[in-house]
């Protein structure tokens, strides 16, 4: 692949690629000198257009430790202020010769757009309610160090399905893997159809919670609903947040997932979002430095191997 925009182009086998890679980059970044030089000499622009801590920070972290030459543009303080577009913005920096262009944007599909526009790779960091990659494939390396492996598990992916690009990019690539995969919440925040792909439609979490492997939380994206239903965070917590007593008809050994930021109270309970016996909320944050640096690297070969050869498309 020339860039990483999605989870749906990705066959399996370039899934287990990314996470093989990436557990290599769990040990460099537990190691004393965390240092490689595999992107030294390239470039690496992040732009994120929309608000983010772990996506934003593992980028730049992944990027320095990896070697690359690493700019943070700051879009609030950039020219898109002035009024210039989106198109206008990448071809100026595509001008300055990038190698990697990390991006993150409130529209869906404004990433796939601008990767049509640029001469480098680009690596969807989250765009509006369509893909979040980078985040499902850390997820994935998550649940399979935790279980021993990603397949024939049991997953239910629980909240505001409806508006978010995680639950999206996760439901693809943990099916792809050949899990079964149970979709959880309000009918109001789950969209029509979704037993088309594959999976199971529940409203009452401790239907959708028996005996599962991974119970995954989202949190209600208040920004992407459009003036639609918002319940209560009292009445929503009441039905459908992660508490010890929903938790239980999930399997006794069953981990809880969360990809952040979290709302304690809403979606979940405080306590089990600190329970280390459940939780792998943080490993998840772990996981995310490495996925970023497996999959700059991977990018950076296609790169490497297209400027060595430009007669032959990569
Ligand atoms: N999970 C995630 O994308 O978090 P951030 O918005 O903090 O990057």
């Amino acid at each position: 692949q020339k860039h990483l925009l999605g989870i749906e182009p990705l066959h399996p086998e370039e899934i287990r690629t990314v996470l093989d890679l990436a557990e290599r980059y769990v040990d460099l970044n537990r190691a004393a000198e965390k240092h490689s030089d595999v992107l030294r000499g390239l470039t690496q622009i992040n732009m994120f257009f929309e608000n983010s801590t772990r996506t934003q920070a593992s980028f730049e972290l992944a990027g320095k430790r990896l070697g690359a030459d690493v700019m943070n543009m700051s879009m609030q303080a950039s020219s898109i202020k002035k009024g210039e577009t989106l198109i206008d913005t990448a071809l100026t920096l595509n001008a300055m010769h990038p190698d990697l262009l990390v991006v993150r944007h409130p529209h869906s599909g404004a990433v796939n757009l601008l990767a049509e526009k640029v001469n480098c790779a680009v690596l969807n960091a989250g765009d509006g309610k369509h893909e979040h990659p980078t985040q499902a494939l850390l997820d994935a390396l998550t649940i399979r160090r935790a279980k021993g492996r990603l397949h024939r598990l049991n997953i239910a992916i629980c909240g505001d399905i409806a508006h978010s690009r995680v639950a999206r990019s996760n439901l693809m690539l943990l099916g792809k893997m050949e899990n079964r995969v149970r979709l959880v919440g309000p009918a109001t925040l789950m969209p029509s159809g979704m037993e088309e792909f594959g999976c199971e439609v529940f409203d009452d979490m401790r239907e959708g919670l028996k005996d599962v492997d991974v119970v995954m939380m989202l949190r209600l994206q208040r920004e992407r609903m459009d003036g639609g239903f918002i319940p209560s965070e009292r009445e929503y917590y009441h039905r459908w947040g992660l508490d010890a007593e929903k938790l239980a008809y999930a399997k006794p050994d069953a981990i809880v997932m969360h990809p952040g930021p979290m709302n304690r109270g809403v979606e979940i309970d405080g306590q089990i979002a600190d329970d280390i016996n459940r939780s792998v909320i943080q490993e998840q944050v772990e996981m995310g430095v490495a996925v970023r640096m497996a999959a700059m690297d991977l990018l950076a070969r296609n790169l490497r191997a297209a400027h060595a050869n430009p007669e032959v498309m990569v």
